[in-house]
């Protein structure tokens, strides 16, 4: 092995058998209800229930981390209605589903800003992670005003000059500048559903070699047989970080 080998490069685990950090932009809610004739918030109340199916299946897939974006910074720009259910939305599958997390060992972490929101919502969120602190099956991972751009210009600011001298060093700086309890491995797979390609802000800095896979099922409509078939898709790839695996 070079001597450029040894050399951490990322925060990512890509060591044979090492839980894998699942990422999915949780996208078509809308679009979703729109074409049933409903109104959107209606799609958004139905992806809560794709949530709660997604988490289950990532628990008996033994996913190490799930990241999923729930509200970007930008979706602040919505109508206030829309923004006012889907922040009552998380306060409710919060309370709702901490004690579920605790019986099923998933520690939950809500990634993002925690000033603009509701104080509704950042007391149940304080409460869901105190409860979950312990657990240790799954982290589940929620982004609510989240913004990779903004969460990457916070750490950098937060960093001491040690912090900044390697991407793998790096990530306790993204940890502390988004409320992560502790790094997180770089993502594995990323899934986007809702039939676009695009990134929108999520997870820029954790995504340097993530697989994509990007899905045209709405996220309501999401399960269990999505995100197996999103995995044997990964399990294809060979995944070789620059380097020439074979001649
Ligand atoms: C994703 O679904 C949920 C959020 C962004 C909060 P959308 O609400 O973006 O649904 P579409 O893309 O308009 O269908
Ligand atoms: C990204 O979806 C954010 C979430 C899924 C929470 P958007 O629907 O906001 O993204 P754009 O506007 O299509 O890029
Ligand atoms: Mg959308």
């Amino acid at each position: 092995m070079g001597v450029l080998e040894t050399a951490p490069l990322s925060g990512r685990d890509d060591r044979p058998g090492a839980p894998l950090h699942v990422a999915i932009i949780m996208d078509g809610n809308g679009r979703w209800a729109t074409a049933r004739g409903l109104p959107r918030t209606e799609g958004h109340r139905r992806g809560a229930d794709a949530v709660r199916r997604t988490v289950e299946a990532a628990c008996r897939l033994r996913l190490g981390t799930l990241t999923l974006y729930a509200f970007s910074s930008d979706n602040w720009k919505r109508p206030a209605d829309e923004v006012s259910t889907l922040m009552r939305l998380f306060r409710h599958y919060l309370r709702a589903e901490t004690a579920g997390c605790v019986k099923n060992d998933i520690r939950l972490s809500i990634v993002g800003r925690r000033d603009r929101l509701p104080r509704a919502v950042r007391v149940a969120i304080a409460a869901a992670e105190r409860a979950t602190a312990s657990c240790r099956r799954l982290t589940l991972r929620l982004a609510v005003d989240y913004s990779a751009r903004t969460t990457i210009l916070r750490a950098a600011a937060l960093a001491k000059p040690a912090e900044l001298d390697d991407p793998a060093s790096f990530r306790a700086c993204l940890a502390r500048a988004q409320h992560d309890p502790a790094p997180v491995p770089d993502v594995d797979l990323l899934v986007r559903t809702g039939g676009e390609k695009r990134l929108s802000d999520f997870l820029l800095w954790e995504c340097a070699y993530a697989e994509l896979v990007f899905t045209d099922r709405m996220w309501p409509d999401f399960g269990e047989e999505d995100l197996e078939r999103a995995l044997a898709d990964f399990h294809q790839r060979e995944r070789r970080f620059g380097r020439v695996l074979s001649v």
